[in-house]
């Protein structure tokens, strides 16, 4: 009898086989596509059994079965599900590690916990090669079947660079796949911000590509180190194959998404969570593909270009990248608010620290600021976090500025800005709207000097 049980075999689920199977369980894997099940077939490993039919599947495994769904989000996994009910025990478990929508993932839960299945809905970031030697995982549902499954998680999820796994328990229902959407609108927040960095200093710096690759791969050797600063200066380094020239200036300019970011927003906006970068992220891959393309380039004098250019956007991405990961954090806070869970932040940042495609330097920070606070209403508010505020809030101010000159648009870089400028200002100027709300349409306001709802009785000028 096989100890775990894989169904989708494509690249990410054959490479998870192959992990759960390197940690020491033996594996069975299904797919209804078969060449992807003779390809399991080939390494002719004894815990690694391939099977053909949904049958074969269920019945080579032990009981409580332990199968991971990794396919396509969306119907196919209903359609799974729907195939596998028939076949499974009571206290079975069933892990959907797809990129799937958590309001589905609630649905589903419920579904199945009907039938005395339990359902755990697990976000898992790494792309191909995390999957094999280490993803995050982020698992919500039923605790007690994530506590029956977690020595084979933990097995195979990423290390922290202090050993700890990147898996934890996030909570109930559809929680994991929501923690896994807020990654994935924070990745669309650093790939856009890191994308205006460089526009900046193209435009401005008149930086080569393989000059710039080097800044990216110092950056990355110090407080700025993240995956996704490592592999910009990869992206930058790469020659084509197909002319001379650096892959990345023959790179259509138009960004694709498969909407876990838009997901992100959509849900943002049901929560009045104010995540201005992540917002602009998925806002700036839209403008992507509505630019009209009819105006010359921005010129630039290389003169003009301020000395100290490279530190200042040091700086400023630092402090922008800190912004996108503070307002997944804060929208994470709303929802659990929202949605009754009880999120353990500093376990998130923890599953997040190395595996997947946001890990960084920062996010050991913030386990630590989560860990000396578990309530921390702001990241900001976090004293480490403060300092970096403080530290280089003028150069974000200053970047903005050049940036703004140049005619470079850097809808995320001031996005941070400005939501930094906003979220301590106790002197927002919305009175304003309130009192034109009033005046219009007698909306009511509040007052800051004394409790109740009021309404003025606004009269015109003759
Ligand atoms: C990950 C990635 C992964 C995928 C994104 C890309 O964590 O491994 O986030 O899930 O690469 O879904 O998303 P877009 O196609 O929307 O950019």
């Amino acid at each position: 009898m096989q100890q775990f049980g894989v169904i989708g075999l494509s690249v990410m689920g054959k490479n998870l086989a192959l992990n759960v199977k390197n940690h020491g369980y033996s594996v069975s894997g299904f797919s209804i596509d078969k060449p992807e099940v003779d390809a399991l077939a080939k390494y002719e490993d004894k815990d690694l059994k391939p099977t053909y039919t949904w049958e074969e599947f269920v019945n080579s495994l032990e009981k409580p079965r332990k199968i991971l769904v990794q396919i396509m989000a969306g119907k196919p996994v209903d359609e799974t599900l729907q195939k596998l009910l028939p076949l499974l025990d009571k206290g079975d478990i069933v892990i959907d590690g797809g990129n799937s929508n958590f309001y589905d993932t609630n649905r589903r839960y419920e579904e199945m916990e009907k039938h005395g299945i339990h359902f755990i809905g697990m976000g898992v970031s790494g792309g191909e090669e995390g999957a094999l030697n280490g993803p995050a995982l982020m698992p919500g549902g039923d605790e007690k079947a994530y506590e029956e499954v977690s020595p084979i998680l933990e097995a195979m999820a990423a290390k922290t660079p202090t050993g700890q796994p990147c898996v934890g328990y996030i909570g109930p229902a559809g929680s994991g796949h929501y923690v896994k959407m807020v990654h994935n609108g924070i990745e669309y927040g650093i790939m856009q911000i890191i994308s205006e960095v460089y526009d900046v200093l193209r435009t401005v710096g008149h930086y080569s590509n393989d000059e710039m690759s080097e800044i990216f791969k110092n950056w990355d050797k110090g407080a700025l180190q993240a995956y996704l600063i490592e592999i910009t200066a990869k992206v930058l380094k790469q020659k084509d194959n197909l002319t001379d020239d650096h892959i990345i200036d023959h790179i259509l300019n138009e960004a694709s998404y498969k909407g876990t970011g838009n997901w992100m927003l959509e849900d943002a906006i049901r929560l009045g969570a104010p995540i201005t970068v992540i917002a602009e992220a998925v806002l700036a891959r839209f403008m992507s593909k509505a630019t009209l393309r009819d105006d010359p380039e921005p010129k630039i004098d290389p003169e003009k270009a301020p000395k100290d250019l490279v530190d200042q956007l040091a700086k400023a991405l630092y402090l922008a990248m800190a912004v996108s990961y503070g307002q997944g954090f804060e929208q994470l806070t709303m929802a659990a608010k929202a949605y009754n869970w009880r999120l353990h932040y500093s376990t998130i940042a923890q599953n997040w620290e190395a595996g997947c495609i946001i890990r960084s330097q920062m996010l050991h920070d913030i386990k630590f600021a989560y860990n000396a606070d578990k309530d921390l209403p702001n990241l900001f508010k976090a004293p480490f976090f403060d300092k970096v505020k403080k530290e280089n809030i003028s150069a974000l101010r200053e970047v903005v500025k050049i940036a703004a000159d140049a005619g470079v648009p850097t809808p995320t870089l001031s996005a941070a800005l400005n939501y930094l400028e906003s979220i301590f200002n106790p002197r927002l100027p919305q009175n304003i709207i309130q009192g034109q709300r009033d005046y219009f349409g007698a909306h009511t306001y509040q007052r800051n000097d004394r409790p109740g709802t009021f309404h003025t009785e606004w009269y015109e000028e003759k």
